[in-house]
């Protein structure tokens, strides 16, 4: 396994009846304005990507592990697919509630934004590509950010436009579980569900 260490976003969608995705994914990075997000085929919030090509990217904090834990094994896809089904993962339409996470109008795009979340990236798709060896089931979408949102406290003093990185504590999927601040943060149900076996505590020194 190659999950060496990335940034858990919760990525906000609009299903075809209009309501609603959310889901965590942590195969992210940005260069410029634009990101890439690496995601299963079969996921709801790889579907609404293709069909509405907008999308919110509410990138979370140490703080909202719990959260993030509650959605792991969730997916908005009605009909669960069989490689979900055998990790153990279930169909939940209102993902917000099923995480306690508040919805908040976005600016330019219709999903909408985490309330509890300090950053929010709203974007639009440029582009989808398979990823990965042929049947890997994995896209990779380049979206375009058209607005940013990042929350007054983290800025550096007296800066409008610089993260402060020593206030920005991100959560961090690191091989399946949550990380912050370098520490293990809270049980990962994602790891579990993919039968990755609990390691011996550390001794501390
Ligand atoms: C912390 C975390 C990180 C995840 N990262 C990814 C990821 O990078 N790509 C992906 O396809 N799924 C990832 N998942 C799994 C998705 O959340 C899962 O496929 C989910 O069912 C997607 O929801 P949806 O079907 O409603 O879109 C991650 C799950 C967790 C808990």
């Amino acid at each position: 396994m190659l999950y060496f260490g990335t940034p858990v976003v919760l990525i906000s969608s609009s299903n075809e009846d209009g309501s609603a995705n959310l889901a965590p994914m942590s195969s992210a990075f940005w260069v410029g304005s634009s990101g890439m997000l690496g995601l299963d085929e079969t996921s709801q919030t790889t579907l609404n990507l293709a069909r509405t090509g907008e999308c919110v990217l509410n990138l979370a904090h140490a703080g909202l592990v719990a959260a993030v834990d509650r959605l792991a094994l969730l997916t908005g896809t009605p009909t669960v697919p069989d490689h979900k089904l055998r990790k153990g993962y279930r169909h939940e339409a209102d993902k917000f509630g099923a995480a306690g996470l508040t919805p908040l109008p976005s600016d330019k795009v219709a999903p909408p934004r985490v309330a509890e979340c300090l950053v929010h990236l709203e974007a639009v798709v440029n582009r989808m590509h398979p990823f990965g060896e042929p049947g890997s089931g994995v896209v990779a979408i380049d979206v375009q950010v058209v607005r940013v949102h990042v929350e007054q406290d983290l800025l550096m003093t007296g800066s409008n436009r610089y993260v402060d990185p020593d206030r920005w504590d991100p959560l961090i999927m690191k091989f399946l579980e949550f990380y912050g601040g370098g520490r293990n943060l809270h049980p990962s149900r994602l790891a579990q569900g993919w039968g990755v076996p609990r390691r011996a505590p550390v001794a501390e020194s």
